[in-house]
């Protein structure tokens, strides 16, 4: 038995967390894979009841659980998921964005995966006044530069695809920081003579990004890039209602959707929840890695399967064409599981 902390968050999350819930559920009764699940506060909700957006007890019962799921938080997000990153050292924030049938996908062939480095860049929070100017740090390391190109290359190896790594960055004009970043990669590059490398400015990957996603297998680039191409590369697979992402480090790992609270929808229950679903099925995927768990492995390739296969009879929620409400279809998923 696993022990997942989950964080159910504000806007959608609780809806998506539901979502989940049930879904972990239907795979205990189903396929005889039980989770203990502890449900945990965060957020603007956390902030306002506790003072806190991240409280200390959410943040020990996420160290003592095996896994942490993460439903998307709102405005207090940089104080909930930035700072678990770096406290957790969850280093290497994969986002994968693939076509399937019956998606509203700029094309068919797509299957590429974005790894953000997760700690450093702006995203370190270092931001201050000076006279009338306000100023933002911006940090990126040589050792955390190759650990993620490592982890890139790692993930070329072990994918069916063309086996290529590209490098994401802007060293034209910001030559210290992306110059060394983009020296880190082309170093590491070397050590796998069998993976294709190509080095590609963060303006003109946006575009290629609409122009050939097919041409992409695994980008690897700094945190804010990684963040907004992230995004993008969801929508060019079909919308962020199908955009997973996983939160890696050595020890543990932390599974969220890659969108956020999704005010506009939040309490219609319209959301998609394959997005927090599909981030469940990575956290099958590591937890049986780790764990040396094939069933568990299984039993995430049985989820993802089966919300794909939903999908292309036509079931689906609204922002991907279909009809269904996030409690219908998650009960078709817990039906067919
Ligand atoms: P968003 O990602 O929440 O929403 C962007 C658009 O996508 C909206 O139109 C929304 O309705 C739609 N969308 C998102 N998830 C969907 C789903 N599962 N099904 C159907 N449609 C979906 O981005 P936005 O509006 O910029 O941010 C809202 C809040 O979320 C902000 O307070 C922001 O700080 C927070 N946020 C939190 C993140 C996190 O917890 N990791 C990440 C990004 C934003």
């Amino acid at each position: 038995m696993y022990k997942i902390s989950l964080i159910t968050g504000d806007g959608i999350g609780p809806e998506l967390s539901e979502s989940a819930v049930s879904v972990l559920n239907a795979i205990h009764d189903k396929l005889d894979l039980k989770f203990d699940v502890a449900k945990l506060s965060a957020g603007d909700k956390a902030l306002a009841e506790t003072g806190k957006a991240l409280p200390d007890d959410t943040v020990d019962a996420i160290k003592n659980s095996d896994v942490c799921l993460k439903a998307p938080v709102g405005e207090s997000a940089a104080d909930v998921i930035v700072v678990l990153r770096r406290m957790l050292d969850l280093y290497a924030n994969i986002r994968p964005s693939k076509s399937y049938p019956h998606m509203p996908a700029l094309r068919d062939d797509i299957d590429m995966v974005i790894v953000r480095e997760n700690t450093e860049d702006l995203y370190i929070g270092k931001e201050f006044s000076l006279g009338d100017s306000a100023v933002a740090l911006r940090i990126i390391s040589e050792a955390a530069s190759k650990r993620i190109a490592k982890y890139a290359f790692e993930s070329a190896t072990q994918r069916n695809n063309m086996k290529k790594v590209t490098c994401v960055h802007k060293s034209n004009v910001m030559r210290v920081t992306d110059g060394l970043f983009a020296k880190a990669c082309t170093e590491v590059s070397l050590n796998y003579p069998d993976i294709a490398f190509e080095e590609m400015y963060v303006d003109a990957c946006a575009m290629n990004l609409i122009r050939q996603p097919q041409k992409f297998d695994v980008v690897v680039t700094t945190n804010l890039f990684g963040d907004i191409l992230s995004d993008e590369s969801s929508q060019v697979v079909g919308g962020l209602g199908m955009a997973p992402a996983a939160n890696i480090g050595d020890d543990f790992a932390l599974f969220e959707p890659v969108h956020g609270a999704a005010f506009d929808i939040a309490g219609k229950n319209i959301a998609n929840p394959s997005s927090f679903l599909l981030s469940i099925k990575m956290m099958h995927d590591w937890l049986g890695n780790k764990h040396n768990d094939s069933k568990c492995v299984d039993v995430g390739k049985k989820l993802e399967s089966t919300i794909f296969d939903l999908v292309k009879s036509g079931i689906k929620t609204k922002d991907i064409g279909g009809d269904k409400s996030t409690a219908e279809f998650t009960k078709h998923i817990t039906d067919n599981l």
